[in-house]
């Protein structure tokens, strides 16, 4: 009998979190936008998001002014600095470490905190900003209203901060879950911002909440 047999049916909670584990493993050595991320030299499939969002929403051009909310590993940050190019300006947060990416300017740290965003007003020195991209998420507890309500809190910080630091004419790109406090997140984009664009790319996993919203032109 196979390890996964016999731990799914024996051992309950922790079994099948493995169980659940190693399906995702399994699945994620033969997704093919694994194995296209590997090629292409970015460092996550979710490379093929943003690209996605900016083939139909044409998110950058040259020159621009980007903050990337949540940004580890820096697939995101490697697409906008690719995008931008060498007169543009990327300036990356996140929790976790991220390795240098050339054009970006790295910051570390909770950007829900009083000090990480004055790191970020710092880092950003006055420029006004062209676009705000949002992939943060929390650490997935399984308990799918408890995801989806922390969520939430993630998308109204990005939408007050981005309120601060976008140009009038500027677009925030914000990941939310479908589920609590969804329908409020979006009631809030619209109020803030001219037009509301929901997207789900073809990378983002078919099982998963996540949607994004395209928020353009600060009212
Ligand atoms: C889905 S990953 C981002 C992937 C990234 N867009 C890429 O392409 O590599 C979500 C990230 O959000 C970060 N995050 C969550 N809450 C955060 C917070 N309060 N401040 C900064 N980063 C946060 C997590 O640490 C995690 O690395």
């Amino acid at each position: 009998m196979s390890t996964t047999k016999s731990t799914s049916k024996t051992v309950g909670k922790g079994g099948s979190q493995r169980v659940r584990g190693q399906r995702w493993m399994d699945e994620h050595v033969a997704d093919p936008f694994v194995l296209q991320a590997k090629k292409d030299g970015y460092r996550s499939r979710a490379a093929y998001k943003i690209l996605e969002l900016d083939q139909r929403d044409r998110l950058f051009r040259a020159g621009a002014v980007v903050v990337d909310l949540g940004a580890a590993p820096g697939s995101w940050s490697q697409v906008a600095a690719t995008r931008v190019g060498a007169t543009g300006r990327v300036v990356a947060v996140d929790l976790l470490p991220i390795d240098p990416i050339v054009n970006v300017t790295i910051l570390r740290g909770d950007i829900t905190t009083d000090p990480v965003i004055a790191q970020m007003d710092e880092a950003l020195g006055g420029l006004a900003v062209d676009l705000v991209l949002s992939d943060m998420a929390p650490n997935i507890s399984g308990i799918a209203a408890a995801d989806s309500a922390r969520q939430a809190g993630l998308v109204e910080l990005a939408i007050e901060q981005s309120l601060r630091w976008l140009k009038p004419e500027g677009v925030l790109v914000v990941k939310m879950f479908q589920g609590v406090g969804f329908e409020d997140c979006v009631r809030q984009l619209r109020a803030a911002f001219k037009s509301v664009a929901l997207r789900k790319p073809d990378a983002s996993r078919g099982r998963s909440s996540e949607t994004f919203a395209v928020a353009r032109g600060v009212r």
